[in-house]
């Protein structure tokens, strides 16, 4: 198991406990953050599971694809730690890492 330390928009912390498989808005919405989260389901197309990392995690992803990075340029609140959650797998690496869901655009 691993930890999250999951920021939702309102600003309210919250530990996830996951297993370190899938992506990381697999393990958000599992948890219940689902309000306006992931709404294309991971397929994407929505920007909806827009997050900003702590720079630990960060060196640890595989790049941004094209389409990715179009969703992003799209959004008003794209940070350097900014990444889609449907697009990061999770590993045993992102065991205490800061997640902070950015805000709705
Ligand atoms: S869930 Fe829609 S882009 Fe990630």
């Amino acid at each position: 198991m691993i930890t999250l330390s999951v920021t939702d928009r309102e600003g309210k912390p919250h530990a996830i406990k996951t297993t370190p498989d899938g992506t990381l808005m697999e393990a958000i919405r599992d948890y219940g953050l689902t309000d306006g989260f992931a709404l294309c389901g991971g397929h994407c197309s929505c920007a909806t599971c827009h997050v900003i990392l702590d720079d630990a995690v960060l060196p640890m992803l595989s790049p941004v694809s094209d389409d990715e990075d179009g969703l992003l340029d799209g959004s008003d609140h794209r940070e350097a730690g900014s990444r889609l959650a449907c697009q990061v797998a999770l590993t045993s690496s992102f065991d205490l890492a800061s997640v902070k869901i950015a805000p709705a655009d």
